[in-house]
């Protein structure tokens, strides 16, 4: 079974996708930890809900950003977690979190990236104009929505959209190709060849997943 840490600033609709993939028997996975940089955070009640252990650490209480992310690192390793999962954390993860889990940290974005990296990716995608946007899950490394591509999924932007409208159609594809995402890492079948991530064995029927018709 895979150990998952995850890490979430707020709502965690992204980390309940998680846990109900796991308890429906899709993810063979378990989360060991919640780490949160908020104490306010809504994933907190849902790690309560699922018995699931949290730490609230805030950077604040940190001398700087290097110490937090070794605590943070360390609070993983310790409870033996293979694979980070970013779900709405909110911070530029830096070096010693990256070093202690190379290829091992997972961020989701909402938007097709490399466009609209950074805050508000559905708001960037309406007033760009845009037709089509998604949400994108990659590896982290130290920049801002840089690392490699692992999974995307595309949407229909209208031209009545809001940012609200369109986050919620990106959110319901969020809800499955991450948990996809983790999958195929759980099954060994991602290989990284420098910034590209091959999916190996891919499956006709997981098309649908990463293509979903157009409405
Ligand atoms: C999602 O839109 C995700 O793409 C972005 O932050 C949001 C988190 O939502 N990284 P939730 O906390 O998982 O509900």
């Amino acid at each position: 079974m895979t150990r998952l840490g995850v890490l979430a600033s707020g709502r965690g609709s992204n980390f309940q996708s998680i846990i109900d993939s796991i308890d429906s028997g899709y993810l063979y996975a378990k989360v060991e930890l919640l780490i949160t940089d908020n104490p306010e955070a809504f994933a907190i009640e849902r790690a309560r809900k699922s018995r699931i252990p949290f730490k609230i650490m805030e950077p604040s209480h940190y001398p700087d950003r290097d110490s937090y992310y070794r605590a943070i690192a360390e609070e993983l390793k310790k409870r033996g977690v293979e694979l980070v999962i970013l779900a709405g954390f909110m911070r530029v993860v830096k070096k010693p979190l990256i070093d202690a889990y190379p290829m091992r940290i997972m961020n989701i974005h909402p938007a097709l990236l490399p466009s609209f990296p950074g805050l508000h990716g559905q708001r960037q995608a309406v007033e760009y104009g845009v037709k089509i946007s998604g949400c994108t899950v990659h590896f982290v490394d130290e920049g801002v929505d840089t690392g490699p591509i692992i999974v995307q999924a595309a949407v229909p932007v209208y031209h009545d959209d809001t940012e609200e409208s369109l986050s919620e159609r990106i959110l319901m594809e969020e809800h499955k190709i991450y948990p996809y995402a983790i999958k195929l890492f759980i099954e060994g079948r991602l290989k990284v060849d420098d910034r590209r991530v091959i999916i190996l064995d891919q499956k006709r029927e997981e098309d649908k997943i990463i293509n979903p018709p157009l409405e």
